[in-house]
């Protein structure tokens, strides 16, 4: 019996453990949209080139349609015989036009190219859906930046308490990723912009097709320039999950500081309770799983694109059946993403900043040492590595009377350098303003960044 569109040469029926070893429908059902948007513009470009008439076009335009539709509302039988989703929309559509034009759809193609075309498509758009929103994300972010330029937190590097700066100037630096995870989508979308359809089994065709004229149906600049890469190339779906993996090492650290501050131990922020779980048994607990579900998921993002690098390297050309291999993953990572992204800007919009906890904080650990150390510099011509020392005998003192140097009286009492001006320096929204360089915690700089950031999200 030959029980399947390419069994032309097999005497055996495949065993049922094949069969269902080898279907992907089940995956790649996901993908019949794209997969009857290329046959349309496949279809469109054999009727172009004298390869369909139009009484064959219009049949295979309105049968396609018809198979759209039947997925649509769920009344198409998807049944693993048919092995893949080409198949399977190839095979209703021969069902419902009849095999005479049905038949012909296929012409010059193969589903070697189909599936990259199909496949390519679905990576573009999610590069698009990401894009809009991680630049809702920014909006969220750029929200909190304005209203929190006076809100001073301490900084932190190596988890200590480092400079003072602004919660506005912390959340900023979020946003600034998110930025270039955009710029890094965009640069996926360029190069992913060229169509593998018409490349067909790996050689081309012996049809006279125009393949620039399917690439531009299909939104693509171009077609691609070499059959043979056109269907063993799986870089676009690649880079898509690099770009989403570097947007979870974003969102992984957002989300750890987010569990960090929200927790009793700093409490520098609240996070809705809209947005918190509690404990089966500890009655008090109000628990950040979302940002510990977004930190977690990190790990399956990262996973996905080492298994598709895995099942890509050392593949000879062209295609072979491993690349069957690189979906599932992309659909995780991408639907991953999206949900990530969307629940993470709901959370961040409840977020309750506590500023006067991050002021209390500022209190602690000295903050202002590099700024009486830079003071001693600028107004007393000291060599840096000198004010240094000076400013340690200061923290020495503060230290010793169990305070912060934020709240010692005289300064001159420890240093005859310092006089009644270097006072002055101790104070934490002097720091912040202090600040001259570009990109600074200033608020002047933040309010440079926040417009640098709205012209981004403005320009495209
Ligand atoms: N289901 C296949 C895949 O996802 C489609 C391409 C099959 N091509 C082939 N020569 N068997 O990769």
């Amino acid at each position: 019996m030959k029980n399947q569109m390419w069994s032309g040469r097999f005497s055996g029926v495949s065993d049922e453990l094949l069969k269902e070893f080898n279907a992907s429908l089940n995956i790649d059902k996901e993908l019949f949209k794209q997969d009857i948007k290329g046959s349309i513009a496949h279809a469109s470009m054999l009727k172009h080139c004298g390869i369909l008439n139009q009484n064959e076009l219009d049949a295979i335009l309105k049968g396609l349609k018809q198979v759209k539709s039947e997925i649509q509302n769920g009344d198409f039988v998807f049944n693993i015989d048919d092995e893949d989703i080409h198949m399977a929309v190839e095979k209703r559509l021969s069902e419902i036009i009849g095999k005479e034009i049905g038949g012909k759809l296929h012409t010059a193609r193969s589903r070697n190219d189909q599936v990259a075309t199909d496949f390519k498509l679905f990576v573009k758009e999610s590069l698009l859906e990401l894009e809009l929103l991680l630049k809702e994300l920014i909006l969220t972010l750029i929200a909190h930046a304005k209203e929190h330029k006076k809100s001073i937190m301490p900084s932190f590097t190596h988890l200590q308490h480092a400079q003072p700066i602004s919660f506005s100037f912390w959340i900023l630096s979020y946003a600034f990723m998110f930025k270039r995870d955009i710029l890094r989508l965009r640069n996926s979308l360029e190069l992913a912009d060229e169509c593998p359809l018409g490349s067909c089994a790996c050689a081309g065709t012996s049809y006279k097709t125009d393949r620039a004229l399917s690439a531009n149906l299909l939104g693509f600049k171009k077609p691609m320039q070499n059959a043979m890469d056109g269907v063993s190339d799986r870089d676009f779906a690649l880079d898509l999950l690099y770009d989403i993996a570097v947007i979870f090492t974003h969102t992984s650290r957002l989300c750890e500081e987010l569990i960090l501050f929200s927790s009793s131990e700093f409490n520098f922020i609240a996070i809705s309770d809209s947005f918190s779980t509690g404990s089966s048994i500890m009655p008090q607990k109000k628990n950040p799983d979302v940002c510990e579900l977004i930190r977690g998921k990190t790990g399956r993002v990262y996973g996905n694109l080492i298994a598709l690098l895995t099942t890509m390297k050392a593949l000879p050309l062209a295609y072979n059946k491993d690349m069957q291999e690189d979906k599932e993953g992309v659909f995780d990572s991408v639907k991953t993403a999206k949900k990530s992204l969307i629940i993470l800007n709901a959370m961040l919009k409840e977020m309750q900043v506590k500023k006067e906890n991050l002021l209390k904080a500022c209190q602690n650990g000295h903050l202002l040492a590099t700024d009486l150390a830079d003071y001693l510099v600028r107004e007393k011509n000291i060599p840096f590595r000198e004010a240094h020392f000076i400013v340690g005998k200061v923290v020495a003192y503060a230290e010793n009377k169990g305070i912060d140097i934020s709240e010692i009286e005289n300064l001159t009492e420890i240093d005859n350098v310092f006089d009644k001006e270097a006072m002055k320096i101790l104070d934490f929204e002097h720091s912040l303003n202090s600040k001259q360089s570009e990109g600074s915690s200033s608020i002047s700089s933040i309010e440079k960044q926040i417009e640098n950031l709205e012209d981004f999200l403005k320009a495209k």
